[in-house]
């Protein structure tokens, strides 16, 4: 399945799940595709369902699809701006980026979060205890060449068709309320954050409001998955065996590699639970007792990753400074 990736970049961006997903619900008949924790929508995008409602707490990312799903925005205004901005940044060798997120922290005009999203240090999508965007430059004055400027065109092209081909609603509101227009015939895909993972304004989540989830999708009577991580090299999420030990959990293993080299072997477990019985998914009571004898967490193939620069040359860095002193 060829991905297609939005515009917009953020840290939790489920792009290497999407096939997974997407093959899971292949069979399925459902009226909405609901998300309560749309994100940059990258999974709705490319599952393409008819009608959906999709939803998320961060204002500015339900600004930006609603923009260009009422046509605000077009392809041809992205390009003109990101060509334009671009240069202003160039000219000032990266300090126009922080005139432009002052400007969005004042404005919330949505093309300057596109440039934000895509100028900013390792795509990140963090908002301070007040609010506003408060993530760095990338440091590339010349982040905005030409080529970049077509792609990211392209892509905000295809969401707008993508957008005109279906009944797509976009909602700026608190899951509670998306868990209320829930109805039993409908597929909800479910991304909440991590427990206490991040803590940024639009994006910080506690224990309360997994239950709160948890008990919404159950008592909906619709199908859901849930996006979660099972296990990195030193914990395992238990909130799966307690919280959602109703679901079933189907699980991926995620690792880089840089040529044939593997390295952070093992780097994480991520996991689908559902109430319906996804592909290779076993029950919550198998997964747990697989873990507590140290028996294999793996219900599906592993995928092997190149290894991002970024992360590439934290790796490098972080051998640097260990090598012993002469
Ligand atoms: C893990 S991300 C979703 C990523 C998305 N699936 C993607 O691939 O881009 C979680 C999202 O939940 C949103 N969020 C956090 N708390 C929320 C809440 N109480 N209600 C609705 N959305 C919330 C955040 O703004 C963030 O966009």
């Amino acid at each position: 399945m060829k991905i297609f990736v939005p515009p917009m970049k953020s840290q939790g961006i489920k792009t290497k799940l999407v096939d997974w997903i997407s093959s899971n619900i292949q069979n399925i008949e459902y009226d909405y595709w609901i998300e309560p924790f749309m994100g940059t929508g990258v999974v709705a995008f490319n599952i393409r369902p008819k009608k959906a409602i999709l939803c998320d707490s961060n204002p500015h990312l339900i600004r930006f699809y609603n923009a260009i799903k009422y046509k605000e925005i077009s392809s041809g205004m992205v390009r003109k701006y990101l060509t334009n901005e671009g240069q202003e940044l160039l000219k000032s060798n990266g300090e126009y980026y922080y005139e432009v997120r002052k400007r969005f922290n004042e404005e919330g005009n949505p093309l300057d979060f596109l440039f934000l999203s895509r100028s900013c240090f390792n795509g990140m999508m963090r908002f301070n205890r007040k609010g506003g965007f408060n993530v760095p430059f990338c440091k590339k004055p010349n982040r905005f060449a030409q080529a970049l400027v077509t792609k990211i065109t392209n892509q905000v092209e295809n969401i707008a068709q993508i957008i005109q081909q279906g009944d797509y609603i976009f909602k700026n509101q608190d899951f509670q309320d998306t868990l209320k227009e829930i109805m039993p015939d409908d597929l909800v895909y479910s991304d909440p954050p991590y427990i206490g993972r991040h803590v940024d304004y639009f994006d910080s989540w506690s224990e309360e409001e997994e239950i709160l989830l948890r008990d919404g999708l159950i008592n909906s009577g619709a199908k859901f998955i849930l996006s979660t991580w099972l296990s990195n090299k030193y914990r395992t999420n238990n909130y799966i065996f307690d919280i959602w030990k109703e679901c079933s959990v189907a699980s991926k293993e995620h690792f880089y590699h840089i040529g044939g080299k593997e390295i952070n072997r093992n780097a994480v477990y991520e996991a689908l639970l559902s109430n319906m019985d996804l592909q290779n998914s076993i029950s919550n009571s198998e997964m747990k007792s697989r873990i507590d004898l140290n028996d294999s967490r793996l219900t599906t193939n592993t995928i092997k990753y190149k290894i991002p620069k970024q992360l590439s040359l934290s790796l490098e860095e972080q051998r640097r400074l260990k090598k012993p002193a002469l």
